[in-house]
């Protein structure tokens, strides 16, 4: 079993930004070629130029599955999946009055369903010795006030991967489950609001995309290891 990537082809959905793209870019400094997939022609086009030569990209909207599987078709033969795709539209993460089915439906989307469709499709193209790789949170870990949804959410990725691991194997199947990491998409807080979430943490600070990616990378690596979570989070677990 081959333990660096050099020479294996890597399909990172939701790779042109955050953690997905300090995915891609680590497979690339192992030796791979990489194949990132996202929903904005624009942002494909960036992360390719970014990437380099051995870098390639394809839009897909994981919400549909005619565009999942059209996306496959045309990448072809691959050796590991990775599955980082998800938005940030703001839900009512709150069970209460407000709450709102059709909203809370689509948050299961792109994190859920599309990880499954990505399955799907991708499944008869990857190497026997290759692996799938999903993205949970460590909420489903440690819930917090006011975000059942997302809770669920990420504890139903981690769910169908201990399924997958079952069903597919020997292709092995893991979920990268982060805390909170430091992608664009928090930029957008006030300054100090991050900081003031990770505070109390064994390790205070926001992680870094690159941090996340190391355990992406170890479950492509890892022959033997099929069905586990690797929680990133600076400790949360135990704050
Ligand atoms: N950052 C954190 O603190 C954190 C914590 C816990 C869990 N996570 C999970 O980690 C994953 C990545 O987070 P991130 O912070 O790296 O997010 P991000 O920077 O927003 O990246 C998300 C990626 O998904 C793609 N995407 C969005 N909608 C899509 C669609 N319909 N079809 C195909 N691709 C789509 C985006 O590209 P386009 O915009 O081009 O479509 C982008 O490449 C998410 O599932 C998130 O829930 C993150």
């Amino acid at each position: 079993m081959p333990t660096t990537l050099q020479g294996r082809k890597v399909v990172v959905l939701g790779g042109t930004s955050g953690i997905g793209l300090a995915v891609a870019k680590a497979v690339l400094a192992d030796g791979a070629t990489v194949v990132v997939g996202s929903h904005n022609r624009a942002k494909i086009d960036a992360a390719v130029a970014e990437l380099g030569m051995s870098a390639t990209g394809g839009v897909l909207n994981v919400n549909d599955e005619s565009s999942i599987m059209a996306f496959f078709e045309q990448v072809g033969p691959l050796d590991h999946l990775v599955y980082t795709a998800g938005d940030w539209k703001r839900r009512n993460n709150n069970i209460g009055n407000n709450f709102d089915l059709t909203d809370a439906q689509a948050g299961f989307g792109i994190r859920f369903w599309g990880a499954l469709l990505a399955v799907k499709h991708a499944m008869p193209m990857i190497a026997p010795d290759g692996s799938i790789t999903l993205t949970g949170g460590v909420l489903a870990h440690r819930p917090q006030k006011g975000a059942a949804l997302s809770t669920a959410i990420a504890g139903a990725a981690e769910h169908l991967m201990r399924g997958l691991a079952v069903d597919l194997a020997p292709l092995r199947v893991n979920l990268v489950a982060p805390g909170l990491i430091a992608t664009e998409v928090w930029s957008r807080l006030p300054e100090g609001a991050m900081q003031t979430m990770v505070d109390g943490q064994p390790l205070p600070r926001p992680g870094l995309p690159e941090e996340v990616a190391e355990a992406y990378l170890y479950f492509m690596r890892a022959g033997y290891t099929t069905g586990q979570v690797a929680i990133v989070d600076g400790g949360r677990l135990f704050m």
